[in-house]
């Protein structure tokens, strides 16, 4: 038999590296960072081992051992002193987010992305304004168009404070265009809208509602979030982003909606996003630790394949440890 072609060729060593199609690359990165009200001092977060609850007065510090490895971009989740219906403390000056903001943005060098929605913020954990009758009807929760303006008040109040992106993540119809004509108005009309365009109602948030305690107090986000069956309605929802003017798109979770990414890749010229979420590194590191999976391979190997389908930028939980290893 005469095998002419022969894929291994390429596969040796010295050349395995030059033919190589993704890469992983530290710039890539950003590192969710969670700031915390509550606390004066670090607390770690149970289900997302190796991540902390940062005070204030401890942000800068912890942006610093990110830049240290390389990572430049986080992405800040607030936890705030107080909550209500509305969520007030979302868009207060002297909030959380925007204290921790204005600090990172005066002291360090970092590319400062802050999240935007209500649901760390409201009473009931939920995104936005409720309806009267959420509580026994939980299949109407939030009032859409009313909670427009309650986000676009925090978009503004975080750049005001220093953000250079905000990521509105509420799947509120109409957010991106909201949030956009107001920071206009207040004259940020430099500072881009990452959207949470594809955002679906996923298990995999579960530690994430440990860690920035959103959890709804009764009912889910069926009636926001996307359906995880739907892949057609993925390219309706980032157009409608796209027309109200988002500067790049967001599928989350990742691993599981790789399909997704790839179409949102596919079907547009922005930067694609992918999240990479609380689920997804909680369970490398529960089989890790168990000893059945090797977790900087599992997680390198995540990262890769959700490049491999068109994500340009990844938010991960595992942004330190991977830039580190790289
Ligand atoms: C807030 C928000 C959530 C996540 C990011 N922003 C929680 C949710 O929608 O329930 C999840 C992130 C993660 O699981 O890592 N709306």
């Amino acid at each position: 038999m005469t095998l002419t072609r022969r894929p291994r060729r390429l596969r040796q060593d010295g050349v395995r590296d030059l033919v190589s199609e993704t890469d992983l690359d530290a710039s890539d990165l950003i590192a969710p960072v969670f700031v915390d009200a509550t606390v004066d001092e670090r607390r770690p977060i149970e289900s997302m081992p190796g991540h902390e609850r940062v005070p204030v007065d401890e942000s800068v510090a912890r942006v610093e051992e990110l830049l240290a490895v390389g990572v430049e971009s986080v992405m800040l989740f607030g936890v705030p002193e107080s909550k209500d219906e509305r969520g007030t403390r979302a868009w207060a000056e002297d909030g959380v987010v925007q204290r921790a903001t204005r600090r990172i943005a005066d002291e360090t060098d970092a590319y400062l992305i802050t999240d935007v929605c209500l649901c760390e913020y409201t009473d009931h954990g939920h995104c936005g304004v409720l309806e009267d009758t959420a509580a026994e009807d939980p299949d109407v929760t939030v009032r859409n168009d009313e909670t427009l303006d309650l986000l676009s008040k925090t978009a503004v109040s975080h750049a005001n404070a220093g953000a250079d992106m905000v990521a509105p993540s509420s799947m509120t119809d109409g957010m991106v265009g909201a949030i956009r004509e107001d920071l206009d108005a207040a004259g940020h009309d430099h500072v881009p809208i990452l959207s949470y365009a594809v955002k679906y109602e996923s298990a995999f948030y579960g530690p994430f509602r440990d860690a920035a305690d959103g959890a709804p107090a009764f009912g889910d986000r069926r009636h926001y979030q996307m359906d995880p069956g739907n892949r057609r309605e993925a390219i309706r929802e980032a157009e409608l982003d796209v027309e109200q003017g988002a500067d790049a798109l967001m599928v989350k979770p990742a691993l599981p909606y790789l399909d997704v990414v790839s179409d949102v890749r596919e079907n547009f010229e922005h930067p694609v996003a992918a999240y990479n979420v609380s689920g997804e590194y909680a369970m490398l590191h529960a089989a890790a630790d168990r000893g059945w999976l090797d977790l900087e391979a599992t997680a390198v190997e995540s990262l890769l394949s959700i490049k491999r389908a068109g994500a340009d930028l990844i938010l991960t939980y595992f942004a330190e440890d991977v830039a580190d290893a790289l």
